[in-house]
């Protein structure tokens, strides 16, 4: 009988044990399991280049037009784009996939935007998906965005997007620099 107590109490301490010392949860690692660089080029409709232009702003405060970025830091700017996404900062180098969704200029004492889009792959090395949401403080030198998620090769992708503006002319052109840390692969 004593035995058998002893054994019982042995069996719940071990089940305890399990349960509080060592969860079954898995911790996180906290270090990225990928990591991709690639630049993106953003050439804005300013009524001259509709050949050219990648992005349009589609909506616009009652003060400003579809035509010209509106004043006051672009405040109430709708932009959507198509850009083409490559491996090094050339706009002109082969591209890998198209970056594609809208940024809202949402600050008028600041020049700041919030950004949610996709990078769309179809090429031999990636196919599928990265999507990307968050707020992109414009005169910060790098802005921390939100991986929320992928398809495809990218499937339950999440982490950071480090964007970096790599180039600025005018209001015309400018090019971002991704650097991608995924936390989650699979
Ligand atoms: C469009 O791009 C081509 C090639 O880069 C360039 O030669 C041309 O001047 C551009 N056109 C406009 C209207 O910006
Ligand atoms: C748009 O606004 C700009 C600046 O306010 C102005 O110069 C331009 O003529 C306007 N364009 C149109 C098509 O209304
Ligand atoms: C991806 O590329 C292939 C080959 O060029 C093409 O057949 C296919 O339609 C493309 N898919 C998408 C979603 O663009
Ligand atoms: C942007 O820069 C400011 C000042 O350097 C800093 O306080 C802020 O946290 C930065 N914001 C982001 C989102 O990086």
């Amino acid at each position: 009988m004593e035995a058998k107590r002893l054994i019982l109490a042995l069996f719940l301490l071990f089940l305890l044990s399990k349960s509080s010392a060592f969860p079954s949860r898995k911790s996180r690692v906290h270090k990225p399991c990928k990591r991709l660089v690639f630049y993106f080029h953003d050439i804005i409709y300013n009524g001259k280049n509709s050949k050219n232009a990648t992005a349009a702003i589609v909506g616009a405060p009652a003060w400003g037009n579809k035509t010209i970025l509106a004043n006051q830091n672009h405040f109430g700017d709708l932009v959507v784009f198509d850009d083409p996404i490559t491996l090094d900062n050339n706009l002109h180098s082969a591209p890998v996939g198209r970056a594609q969704g809208i940024y809202v200029y949402d600050k008028k004492e600041i020049f700041t935007a919030w950004l949610g889009f996709s990078f769309v792959f179809n090429s031999t090395e990636h196919k599928g998906s990265i999507n990307f949401a968050g707020a992109d403080p414009l005169m910060n030198k790098t802005r921390d965005v939100s991986v929320i998620g992928g398809t495809g090769d990218f499937i339950m992708a999440r982490g950071i997007a480090t964007l970096m503006t790599d180039a600025f002319e005018g209001e015309v052109y400018f090019r971002l620099r991704v650097d991608i840390q995924l936390y989650e692969c699979w």
